[in-house]
């Protein structure tokens, strides 16, 4: 296949911050937005906690133009490049004071209901609520709390912010919202940033690009295949603020319409390698719920409204969410390297730790997922310390078929179990041809030793991964067939 011809190209950034047009011309790779607002703007409100992603006192909403709208997103300052903000509208705390500093709504309610004691993470919740409110304006307690999985508070207490949240309602409606009010002016001053030209910032390893589309992404990708690609930079962004990795040359992806689509077709859906987790959750919520629900115990909010499932993928991490059940529902992958495409099972995708099937200048365009059929029983299972924004200790998905009460099929698979994301295939051939009874189960559990050996790290020890990793397919059995929890089978045996 042809390329297009290469586009025009633009030896700058540009992007809104609050009322102000920024141009930049002096970009590192990986200049930070947070130290770009607190270092060379002065904007302080937005904190710096943790600069991994996790405590949220740097959430900042990031506006930009989706299908013809202006969409805003909570995102986490610490860890998304600056580069990744051409032809946006960057709103930070400051941009909340309405005239003569009278305090936003979402401000008011924090103060009203004793939100804030120390006040550092106060900015942070400000901006998730503010988020939440431009969305809804009268949330329910599960919006409040989903909106708030990725902010931290340690003196507060939760209580007081949520009762904030839950009166927001009542302080003022979102037509007085000083972003509702300057919005057609943002979608025209965005529209016109949107010149279709390649953003290329610097020479050499200092070089930052921002292709111009996908034709123009599979270009630069063969010229420089040593370059780190960067989509959402939940994973790319930890590299630099806390393992000080040097990833020059970057080139940009996630704001690729080109790579953002998703579609269904013949009961396969197709994720395009940009699609943010908080794009594709409500295709995937309606379509496969247990996915939907896996999706929703990603990161908080900030992170899934930054993070793509094709970046989970592409980085090949054996604690990936995304490809277990990937591997289990029997997902498959295009790749391609400049015109040519080739598509492989996922799961032949992950080789070994840290080798991926990827060719030098290669890349991952989509990910195509069968929808299970109605009577295929299909499960996935997280086990973490905590419930919410934590990294997994095992997580284990499997996919059933059955007929006549025996297995005809079925497909596990498991992160945080081995070097890479793997399928159970000693369990599955003890299962396959088999009565679905807890008997069965019971003897395939003894296979798991032949299927993975794990480690023992800071999130869980190596015992314990291997019995919660045989006990989520006693579980699967139970909630597949409505019998006894396993906490009540092992209490009745101990009776
Ligand atoms: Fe903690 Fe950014 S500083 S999420
Ligand atoms: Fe102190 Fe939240 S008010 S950390």
């Amino acid at each position: 296949m042809a390329l297009m011809p290469q586009p025009s190209i633009r030896n700058e950034l540009r992007f809104i911050l609050n009322g102000e047009d920024v141009s930049l011309r002096d970009v590192a790779p990986d200049d930070t937005l947070l130290d770009f607002l607190r270092l060379s703007r002065a904007l302080k409100g937005t904190k710096e906690g943790c600069a991994e992603g996790d405590c949220g006192a740097c959430t900042v909403l990031v506006g930009r133009l989706h299908g013809g709208r202006l969409v805003y997103e909570s995102v986490n300052a610490c860890i998304r490049f600056l580069g990744s903000l051409d032809a946006t509208h960057v709103v930070t705390v400051e941009h909340l004071a309405g005239s003569e500093g009278r305090l936003h709504p979402v401000q008011q309610a924090m103060v009203d209901f004793h939100g804030s004691q120390c006040g550092f993470c106060t900015p942070g919740f400000v901006m998730s609520l503010y988020g939440l409110w431009m969305r809804s304006s009268d949330p329910s307690d599960a919006e409040i709390e989903q909106a708030l999985q990725g902010n931290l508070c340690r003196c507060t207490g939760y209580e007081a912010i949520v009762r904030a949240a839950r009166a927001i309602a009542t302080y003022g409606k979102a037509a007085n919202d000083p972003l509702l009010a300057e919005r057609q002016s943002i979608m025209e001053r965005l529209a016109a940033l949107r010149d279709g030209a390649r953003v290329e910032i610097g020479t050499g390893r200092g070089r930052l690009i921002v292709p111009a589309d996908v034709d123009d992404f599979a270009r630069l990708r063969e010229e420089l295949p040593e370059a780190t690609v960067v989509a959402g930079s939940t994973d790319v962004g930890l590299w630099v603020t806390k393992h000080m990795r040097d990833i020059a040359p970057v080139i940009f992806i996630g704001s690729l319409d080109g790579l953002k689509t998703v579609t269904e077709a013949d009961g396969v859906l197709t994720i395009g390698a940009g699609v943010t987790y908080t794009e594709a959750f409500g295709l995937l919520a309606q379509r496969i719920p247990p996915l939907g629900a896996l999706v929703s115990r990603i990161g908080g909010e900030q992170v899934r409204n930054m993070g793509t499932i094709g970046g989970n993928i592409a980085n090949g991490s054996p604690i990936g969410d995304t490809p277990p059940p990937l591997i289990a529902l029997g997902a498959r992958l295009t790749l391609r390297k400049g015109g040519e495409r080739r598509t492989i099972p996922l799961e032949d995708f992950f080789i070994a730790y840290g080798k991926q099937d990827s060719r030098p200048g290669e890349f991952v365009e989509a990910v195509h997922v069968p929808v299970p059929a109605p009577d295929r029983k299909f499960a996935v299972y997280k086990v973490t310390k905590r419930r919410d924004e934590d990294i997994t200790a095992t997580l284990g998905a499997f996919l059933l078929t059955l007929e006549g009460g025996t297995v005809q099929d079925i497909r596990i698979a498991y992160g945080g179990m081995a070097a890479t994301p793997k399928r159970a295939f000693a369990v599955e051939k003890a299962l396959i041809g088999r009565p679905w009874t807890e008997e069965t189960v019971q003897a395939a559990m003894e296979k798991y030793a032949e299927d993975f050996t794990p480690l023992t790290d800071m999130r869980a020890t190596a015992d314990y991964r291997a019995l919660a990793a045989r006990n989520l397919l006693l579980r699967f059995h139970a909630e597949t067939t409505g019998t006894a929890s396993p906490l009540q089978v092992t209490r009745d045996r101990a009776a």
